[in-house]
């Protein structure tokens, strides 16, 4: 083995131990083992590339090349937009880099107000609470609001946010088959009639980028007297009229109790949120662990999150053109004889499922050496144990990206054996 590919996670990498000490990392030695098989093999690593430099929301340098960014969240194009960017660098210069406190003590500043009136305009709702990320938004909302006597039920393949969250709180989790609303019902039925019950959705399933029947799953939620949360980290920016999400799309906007989302997707920073017209809700304020014991967003990120949110909710042309580029590209792969995880576009992530992780890499780095950048995803990521090429595109895609795309799609296919 070079020294170059050797990691610093290499099984030799020996720990001197107390005579009687055990490794705590013991346990990872597999895991270890078989990252490093593959990374023999010659391949690069998928899960420690580096943008050297980042030029707009869908171009950057990697390893040197100039290459189309086809793997980032950044759906809406926010993160280079000018008054974005403004708005940050001018809360950087009026309120310093950081609030060094928790949003209940001196961490709210009047940016984190506006930015939560920004949500309220956008969401139509009485309530915003802004997280520091949304991954902390579930943490703190299924910790907090469903207690020992109470049950959540949650799709199978939820978002990790989500299911560590209740393993933080105390109430009973049951789980039902991924977007079936048939086992959804069932599940509830069987409950106690005692105790309080929370439904937890997601608008968009990341990892495959279908979307739920939620027209179907809140009827039922609701027919069962189940409260509704629905996170659409992957929905927010361009599902319904007023980019809401998946669940404004649907109809559901009066039955669903809390909406939980990120500032890390279609806003272009970071950031997560719970809002909800819930009477009680400001309670959360002073209940909810991760919310108080952790440092409030710093007053750029805010000023950030505040400025593109108000501009989402205009951006009907922007919206138009990410849902052109998707199926532009979904129809395209299908042709090209790629075996895709929905039969048509559903969102902005499209997803390729391959055979085993092996081919998987070997495509993913022949993407990246055309000049292509995609998301890989493994086990346990991904639901069933797939390998998946993720694509997720962006509003400011250009026809001829897209063109550009397709073409490396055909020729990095046929030089690894996965198309003919
Ligand atoms: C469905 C879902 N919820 C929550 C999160 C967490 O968001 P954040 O990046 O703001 O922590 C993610 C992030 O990938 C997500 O996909």
């Amino acid at each position: 083995m070079t020294e170059a590919a050797r990691t610093p996670m290499d099984p030799a990498d020996e720990v001197p131990l107390a005579p009687s000490g055990r490794d705590l990392f013991s346990k990872f030695v597999p895991l270890i083992a078989e990252r490093q098989a593959l990374l023999d093999t010659g391949v690069r690593d998928p899960f420690s590339l580096v943008m050297e430099k980042v030029h707009s929301p869908t171009r950057a340098t990697i390893n040197g090349k100039e290459t189309i960014l086809l793997g980032t969240y950044n759906y809406m194009g926010m993160t280079f937009d000018p008054d974005v960017v403004a708005a940050g660098k001018q809360a950087l210069e009026d309120y310093g880099s950081g609030t060094t406190g928790s949003r209940v003590l001196n961490g709210t500043y009047q940016g984190h107000k506006e930015c939560e009136e920004a949500l309220k305009a956008y969401y139509g709702t009485r309530h915003a609470m802004v997280f520091s990320t949304g991954y902390q938004a579930n943490l703190g909302l299924m910790s907090t609001i469903a207690g020992k006597e109470d049950y959540i039920i949650l799709d199978a393949d939820s978002h990790a946010s989500i299911y560590d969250g209740c393993a933080l709180g105390n109430a009973q989790i049951v789980r039902f088959r991924h977007n079936n609303v048939e086992d959804l019902e069932k599940r509830l039925r069987r409950l106690p009639t005692e105790g309080g019950r929370l439904v937890v959705l997601e608008g968009v399933y990341s990892m495959l980028g279908d979307i739920a029947p939620l027209k179907e799953m809140v009827a039922v939620a609701k027919r069962h007297r189940a409260m509704v949360a629905v996170d659409e980290a992957h929905g927010m920016g361009f599902f319904g009229t007023h980019g809401r999400g998946v669940f404004e799309e649907a109809g559901v906007e009066d039955d669903v109790d809390f909406v939980i989302g990120t500032f890390s997707k279609s806003v272009g920073t970071v950031g997560g949120f719970i809002v909800s017209n819930h009477p009680k809700f400001e309670v959360m304020r002073l209940v909810c662990r991760p919310y108080v014991f952790t440092a409030s967003l710093p007053p750029s990120v805010v000023a950030t999150a505040a400025t593109s949110i108000r501009k989402l909710m205009h951006a009907t042309e922007k919206r138009a053109h990410l849902w052109k580029n998707s199926k532009r590209l979904h129809d395209g792969l299908r042709q090209l004889g790629f075996d895709l995880a929905t039969p048509e576009a559903q969102s902005a992530i499209i997803a390729i499922l391959l055979p085993d992780q092996q081919i998987t890499v070997t495509m993913w780095q022949a993407l990246l050496e055309q000049g292509l950048y995609v998301n890989m995803a493994r086990p346990p990521a991904t639901p069933a144990g797939m390998y998946l090429l993720r694509c997720s595109l962006c509003a400011d895609h250009s026809d001829e990206q897209v063109g550009q795309i397709l073409g490396m799609f055909a020729a990095a296919g046929r030089a690894t054996g996965v198309i003919s």
